[in-house]
């Protein structure tokens, strides 16, 4: 390398590329015309190499353990402001003065209610539907039910499309939960700040007068900061490629939906309760640890791991200290699934394994046991995931929208198939 270029020798020939800084993080080799001049292509399954865009909304150093939304540190968005703050400094790019911020509020609060029409969509599905199910295709159907937002040359119906998203996503969400548990939808109420509404529309009844508790919504809006967006994760990439075709911005959402869903993805939170559960008591962790570091062995401890911090998830250190709040405010003193949580922990962190490929708890290590003691079932918990990422797709896609570079999505393969040959008559076979 020399300068801002770098040098690739191929066969006889050497290519030149140039190398882009950027304002922080590793710099990138531009190869977009390597194809061109060599004939090859890169070879990066997974990505684990590979820079798809340029963005401005996230930062991560997974080596320091730091994450950062337009610069500001997560520990101090999650410390001193709200979700819907978070909101506004994802998609906007900067934080709130005071007036903005009421602006913003009101508009998303009036937005919150969903076409009627779309309950009697619910109906179609299998009572014992996973509420995943019900989310992948209720958010795609509101390319149906706001066909006036989904023109996305058209900057106003992009912040339409962006703000309905935002603020039903959360009403979707929580009659998902009616929906699984047999009890009526609860419509949303404006008096309500964002987090305390979407508690309210999930646990109450029509029987009792319902009382936010403070401490959980407060607990909540925090969890939702911390899952808004994570930079260009397999969610948000699947985002960004189905937008590159143009789909419609409910389509892309739910697209992100579907592939957050996932055991390895979003889908941990789920995954990671259900193992602390399996596992059962202290005594089985040494079993299970044995059964991560088996080659042969496909079990893999769930809410462990991660393809970018190679240290400490900074959000599940902030996880874990909400956990303590939310036990501690509902009196919950001994949780045998947060005691197998604590010592499988201080196990891994000390374990050859674990040190040697750097496997730190990550975000979804934590959060189902808090899930779990808010009242919300462990099917619900990617879906609490997705009410909080819906921003930072949103946010993700609107900025490929407006770049004026962007193109279709369109990699490559390494082909090693059949070559070609001739076609035998089922007679001749
Ligand atoms: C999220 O990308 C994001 O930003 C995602 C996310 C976001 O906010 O969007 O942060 C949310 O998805 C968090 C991750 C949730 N997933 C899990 O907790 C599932 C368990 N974790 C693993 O599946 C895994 O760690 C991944 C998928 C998270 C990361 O996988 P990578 O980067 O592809 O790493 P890898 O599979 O290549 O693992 C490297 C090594 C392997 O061993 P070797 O083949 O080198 O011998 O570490 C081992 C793996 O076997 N390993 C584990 C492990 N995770 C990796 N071994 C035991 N238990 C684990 N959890």
């Amino acid at each position: 390398m020399s300068g801002n270029t770098s040098q690739l020798q191929v066969g006889d020939k050497t290519v030149d590329m140039a190398i882009k800084e950027g304002s922080v993080g590793p710099a990138v080799i531009d190869i977009g015309k390597l194809y061109a001049q060599t004939g090859m292509f890169t070879y990066d399954p997974g990505f684990t190499s590979t820079a798809s865009c340029e963005s401005q909304i996230t930062y991560i150093d997974g080596d320091k353990g730091v994450l950062l939304y337009r610069g500001y540190p997560i520990e101090q968005l999650a410390e001193h402001g709200d979700f819907l703050e978070t909101c506004y400094l994802l998609l906007y790019g900067e934080l709130p003065t005071a007036a903005q911020k009421a602006d913003f509020d009101y508009r998303v609060t009036r937005h919150t209610m969903v076409h009627e029409q779309m309950a009697r969509f619910f109906q179609g599905f299998r009572r014992d539907a996973h509420p995943m199910a019900v989310m992948v295709g209720s958010i795609g159907a509101m390319s149906a039910f706001y066909h006036d937002s989904t023109d996305i040359s058209d900057p106003h119906q992009r912040m339409i499309a962006s703000m309905r998203m935002v603020a039903k996503v959360p009403t979707l969400a929580a009659m998902a939960y009616k929906y699984f548990v047999g009890q009526p939808f609860v419509y949303p109420l404006n008096s309500l700040d964002y987090t305390s509404n979407f508690l309210r529309m999930c646990f109450a009844v029509p029987a009792e007068e319902y009382k936010v508790n403070p401490v959980l919504s407060r607990a909540l809006d925090r969890i939702f900061i911390l899952h808004a967006d994570h930079e260009q994760n397999a969610s948000t990439s699947t985002v960004r490629l189905a937008g590159s075709s143009g789909a419609n911005p409910f389509a892309c959402i739910a697209a992100g939906t579907a592939c957050l869903w996932g055991p390895a993805h979003g889908g941990a939170n789920e995954a990671a309760l259900k193992m602390l559960e399996e596992i059962g008591t202290v005594e089985n962790i040494p079993k299970y640890i044995a059964k991560a570091k088996d080659k042969n062995d496909p079990f893999r401890l769930m809410g462990f791991g991660h393809r970018v911090y190679k240290n400490y998830d900074p959000r599940a250190k902030i996880m874990q200290k909400t956990t303590h709040e939310v036990l501690n405010e509902l009196g919950i003193k001994d949780d045998p699934l947060l005691d197998v949580a604590i010592e499988l922990e201080r196990i891994a962190l000390n374990d050859e394994y674990f040190i040697e490929k750097k496997l730190y708890p990550n975000i979804d290590f934590y959060s189902g046991i808090t899930l779990k003691a808010m009242g919300f079932p462990t099917s619900m918990f990617t879906v609490l995931f997705a009410v909080a990422r819906t921003v930072g797709w949103i946010a993700q896609w609107k900025e490929m929208i407006e770049d004026p570079s962007q193109k279709i999505g369109r990699p490559r393969q390494l082909y090693t198939g059949a070559a070609q040959r001739d076609y035998t008559p089922i007679g001749r076979r």
